[in-house]
């Protein structure tokens, strides 16, 4: 659906009204270019705390991609990554301070800001640990600072045995693909697999079945998995298979028409997936409905049929996969939660508590995964333009909107793409996550 807030307040005509005016006037993001994904652009200017312990591998890693780094000195628009891993007492915090108060002014239009630190409970140091923690605060109020120049801030913190993971979730922000993701922490642990992949198509050769893939976001991450090299399974209700066909074949993909509540789904699925090879390289459990009411109101059906689809069915996939070797290996696991799930909402106490589930979900499985080299992680995405929020009021809708730092919904690609990240070889290392994918909407946070 087509935001005219966001056209408007960009056209020429009508922009220098909205800034006259004092209204939010919020930046068109830039966003993967689907003909060449995947590309770096722009300067970066680096900058470590005394004592910071992966500026060496931060500096070998931007220096492997095509960004320029760039000095302080010099007259250029900027990136800006810090790595605050040693600030370990509140006198060396001034360090952080100084480094962004010096260059927050070269932050460039839609850059972005990337705090990199320990994560506290890896540390030993109680008070290094503290201060580590300070890390989360000091981004999410930087991202509310720069959101108007549609520039991101979000941190990355280094688990134990996580510095040789730094190198996905570094490009992976630095990238156009995280244009919604913003004041988010992702934590890099110790790679489940050795992670190695192509950073252009990472998903060469493999296979991944996306739940509710006929239309909304699950299509976007089946064309987003699809361009990154992926054969995508897709799976909707049987009432969409011809959208369902016509979204596979545009993008190459295989069809299983199937409700993944009926009897004995999770197995048909498997054997589905046991007929195209020996591994399932990603499922992801996108399929997801709304029966909003207010609790007084809401009936046992309304709660049970949400909760059978939002996360029944996506537990008894994971049971009937696990019970193979399909996933063994390099698989990844990913579920879609919904900030309603953290924030919770009116009207959404049945929603609310399957999408919470799905972050449990992530929480308990990710060691057992773990040990079999398999990764699960989550996204909660906010306001996304879809059919679903189209159908919400106009003046909820504007609000849902408006209220985030970014000024504008997202878009459900950018939502497939944080889920492109997460299935990517490369990302071995990130495992029991959950993000929000909101623009840092206001609601939770
Ligand atoms: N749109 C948003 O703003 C938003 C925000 C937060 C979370 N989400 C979550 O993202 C996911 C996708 O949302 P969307 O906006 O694209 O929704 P959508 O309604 O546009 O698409 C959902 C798809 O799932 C399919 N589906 C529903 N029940 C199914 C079943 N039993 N078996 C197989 N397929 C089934 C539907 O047919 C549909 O194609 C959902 O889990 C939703 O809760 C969406």
């Amino acid at each position: 659906m087509t935001d005219r807030y966001l056209e408007l307040a960009n056209t020429n005509l009508t922009k220098s009204l909205f800034d006259g005016l004092g209204l939010p006037t919020p930046v068109r993001l830039k966003r993967e270019d689907n003909a060449d994904p995947h590309q770096l652009t722009g300067n970066v200017l680096l900058g470590s705390s005394q004592g910071a312990g992966f500026s060496g591998e931060i500096t070998s890693i931007l220096s492997s991609t095509p960004l320029a780094m760039v000095n302080a000195g010099d007259d250029n628009k900027v990136s800006l990554v810090f790595d605050a891993s040693g600030i370990s007492s509140a006198d060396e915090s001034i360090q952080l301070y100084e480094f962004f108060n010096q260059n927050l002014k070269l932050l460039a239009q839609c850059g972005r800001v990337i705090v990199i630190g320990h994560r506290p409970e890896s540390l030993s140091n109680t008070t290094h640990a503290t201060l580590q923690r300070g890390l989360v605060g000091f981004v999410k109020s930087v991202a509310k600072e720069i959101g108007r120049k549609g520039a991101t801030a979000n941190l990355i913190y280094v688990d134990k045995g996580g510095k040789a993971a730094i190198e996905a979730p570094l490009r992976f922000l630095l990238s156009a693909g995280s244009a919604f993701m913003n004041a988010q922490v992702l934590t890099a642990g110790k790679p489940v697999t050795d992670g190695a992949g192509d950073w252009t198509r990472p998903l060469e050769g493999k296979i991944a079945l996306v739940t509710g893939a006929a239309r909304g976001i699950g299509l976007a991450i089946s064309q987003v998995l699809a361009r990154d090299g992926a054969t995508v399974i897709g799976v909707d209700v049987p009432q969409a298979e011809t959208e369902l066909k016509a979204a596979m074949d545009s993008i190459g993909g295989l069809c299983l028409p199937l409700d993944i509540t009926s009897d004995g789904a999770a197995e048909i699925l498997v054997n589905f997936c046991q007929e195209q090879g020996s591994s399932l390289h990603s499922i992801i459990h996108n399929a997801g409905i709304t029966r909003d009411k207010m609790l007084s109101r809401m009936t046992n059906v309304q709660w049970d049929l949400l909760m059978q689809v939002n996360l029944g069915a996506a537990q008894r996939i994971n049971d009937a996969l696990m019970a193979t070797d399909l996933l063994d290996n390099g698989g990844k696991i990913i579920g879609v939660a919904s900030i309603s799930g953290i924030a919770g909402n009116v009207g959404q106490t049945n929603y609310g508590f399957s999408k919470s589930a799905v972050i449990g979900m992530v929480d308990s499985l990710a060691k057992p995964c773990a040990k079999r080299g398999i990764t699960i992680n989550a996204v909660a995405p906010g306001f996304i333009e879809t059919q679903m929020t189209a159908a919400i009021p106009f003046v909820t809708r504007q609000m849902g909107r408006r209220l985030s730092s970014l000024s504008q919904g997202g878009l459900p690609v950018d939502v497939a793409e944080v889920i492109g990240f997460f299935v990517s070889p490369q990302a071995a290392g990130i495992n029991g996550n959950t993000v929000r994918v909101c623009g840092q909407s206001l609601l939770g946070a």
